[in-house]
């Protein structure tokens, strides 16, 4: 029997790709909705380990079988102010598509289109026993889009040492170049999958 672990998300992009990374591990990712879970834990923490921590726990405390939280997002070198955890709620409606719109608008007169995505992952086994996995893709935000794959700001992130962005990727070429493959990567090596 596969061993369950519920990610605490309700992003469809996210939960996509941690469904198709655990594909051949001995381990079933349950998302909120699998669950019957309706909640949206309000992220009020100042950095990514924060948030990944606050979404963890608190779905921990309702379900008592092990949680992962993922808390992610883009950094741009031009807009130190903006993004970061604050990625989602970026233009005022929070689409991906407006938020997209608006990066490019505020990168218009910027000659520095240098961006990174940042994942931090919460593995939640028990009140005791707390994990931190971190991963980090650099790349720049190109002035169009290209493909139409992914979620967020996908189809904006050119990723260096590819010619790709996210959003032109399948998930396994995802998986091996992003932030959340990387931090996925680690976690799987820490071995609580088994
Ligand atoms: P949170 O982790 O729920 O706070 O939201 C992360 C936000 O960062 C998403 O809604 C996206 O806007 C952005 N983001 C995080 N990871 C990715 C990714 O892999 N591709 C594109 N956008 C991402």
């Amino acid at each position: 029997m596969k061993k369950k672990i519920i990610l605490a998300s309700n992003n469809a992009g996210k939960i996509k790709e941690y469904q198709n990374a655990f594909k051949t591990l001995n381990v079933e990712i349950l998302s909120l909705k699998d669950i019957g879970l309706n909640i949206d834990v309000e992220e009020t923490a100042i950095d990514f380990k924060g948030n990944a921590l606050l979404k963890a726990k608190t779905i921990y405390n309702k379900v008592k079988i092990p949680v992962l939280a993922d808390d992610s997002g883009i950094v741009v070198k031009a807009l130190p102010n903006y993004l970061g955890v604050k990625s989602k709620r970026f233009s005022t409606s929070g689409k991906d598509l407006d938020n997209n719109y608006l990066l490019l608008e505020m990168l218009k007169d910027k000659s520095d289109r240098s961006a990174q995505f940042v994942c931090v992952i919460c593995l939640y086994m028990s009140d005791d026993d707390i994990r931190f996995f971190e991963g980090i893709t650099t790349g720049k935000i190109l002035e169009e889009f290209k493909g139409d794959a992914g979620f967020g700001y996908d189809p904006l992130f050119l990723v260096d040492g590819s010619n790709k962005t996210y959003g032109e990727m399948t998930l396994d070429e995802k998986q091996i170049f992003s932030h959340r493959g990387k931090a996925i990567e680690k976690m799987v090596k820490y071995g609580r999958f088994d």
